[in-house]
């Protein structure tokens, strides 16, 4: 098949893991008779510099016209004046926005040779095989912000706002997504206290009623944290509004061992699609080719399943970091003795293909 794909290396460690997932997307290209084309885009903080905006049109446009977007990070110190007009993270807020794509996709299935390495005991990651799916462009995120007053007076608001569409068709793909998994989906709210989550739960029930073959279950958010940590193999698939699922995720990677490790894919109506590890730029280790690129690795994983229809390379590509994980070809944040670099860790993964 013939595919065009964005890629948006972006800040950090991005350009660096990046590299790595396309190196295994062009192996996989190559064994299975497939044509990619690739283009890079500014996107993030490098944009910022390069353009004085954090998702220049061009880009945009580019991403609109791709058959699926891969992207590394964005962010960084350089660019975290709370004061400043343009932050990188726009970029990111915009091409999701402007792409359309709602639901967020974070499995989280940790790898039993990588038991060891969470700080939770072994009995509560056993068995732990979930998909958070994360609504992406409403919610505290996209309403209304902003200033008013002076002095001590000065406030500053943020709006979480839904509207029923919005609910409905994130918490459906919930559902379809149920369908070829365990067939329980838990809506995640705060149904106690916030008025957009009593409508949030109201529209779940209604979604629910057109699947009666799959369980649904409600739980508030402050609770699921807790049970995330305590009975994470109950679940099956989450359902949530977009901050609740980005701070849940980041709970969630504890379970898999390293934030490094977890893909993602943001979705919308069609097959086009934006594809992310979960992790931020790590500044902190940007340049220094240590950076774990299996995150990203996992993503271009998706990017096959879900955009281009390629089950069988995508799952190629999950057996090859599988292999390489469980015979030990661990990066530094997998507390390695003697770890890879970022790319012996792509080149362990691509020696495993097929
Ligand atoms: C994520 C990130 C982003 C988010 C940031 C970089 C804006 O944390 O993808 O989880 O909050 O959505
Ligand atoms: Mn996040």
């Amino acid at each position: 098949m013939n595919a065009h794909i964005v890629l948006l290396p972006g800040d950090g460690i991005g350009p660096e893991v990046v590299k790595e997932a396309r190196l295994v997307l062009e192996a996989v290209a190559k064994r299975h008779g497939h044509q990619f084309k690739f283009t890079e885009h500014l996107l993030g903080g490098c944009a910022i510099d390069a353009t004085g905006t954090a998702m220049p049109d061009e880009t945009l446009a580019a991403c609109q016209a791709a058959d699926a977007v891969l992207l590394g990070a964005v962010g960084g110190p350089k660019w975290d004046d709370p004061a400043a007009k343009v932050r990188p993270e726009q970029g990111l807020l915009g091409l999701r926005k402007g792409m359309q794509l709602y639901a967020n996709l974070r499995p989280v299935r940790p790898m039993p040779a990588l038991e060891h390495i969470s700080p939770l005991k072994p009995e509560r990651i056993r068995g732990v095989d979930f998909l958070v799916v994360r609504e992406l462009t409403g919610g505290l995120y996209f309403g209304a912000r902003g200033r008013k007053g002076t002095g001590e007076d000065e406030q500053a608001f943020d709006t979480m706002i839904y509207s029923k569409s919005e609910v409905r068709r994130v918490v459906k793909l919930a559902f379809q997504l149920a369908k070829g998994r365990r067939s329980l989906v838990t809506s995640i709210d705060k149904a106690n206290v916030l008025e957009s989550s009593r409508l949030w739960r109201q529209v779940a029930v209604e979604v629910g009623k057109e699947f009666p073959a799959i369980k649904l279950e409600h739980q508030l958010v402050d609770s699921a944290a807790m049970r995330l940590v305590t009975h994470a193999a109950q679940f099956d698939v989450l359902v949530t509004e977009n901050m609740f699922g980005d701070i849940l995720t980041d709970e969630a990677a504890v379970l898999a061992g390293s934030l490094g490790l977890l893909p993602s894919a943001s979705l919308g109506d069609g097959t086009k699609g934006l594809y992310e590890p979960i992790h931020g730029s790590a500044p902190d280790i940007a340049g220094k080719g240590i950076a774990n690129p299996v995150g990203t690795i996992l993503s271009a994983a998706m990017l096959l399943r879900h955009s281009l229809g390629l089950e069988k390379e995508a799952q190629e590509i999950e057996r090859a970091v599988t292999l390489a994980l469980e015979a030990g070809q661990h990066t530094a944040d997998l507390g390695a003795k003697q770890p890879l670099t970022t790319s012996q860790m792509g080149q362990a993964v691509q020696q495993r293909l097929g």
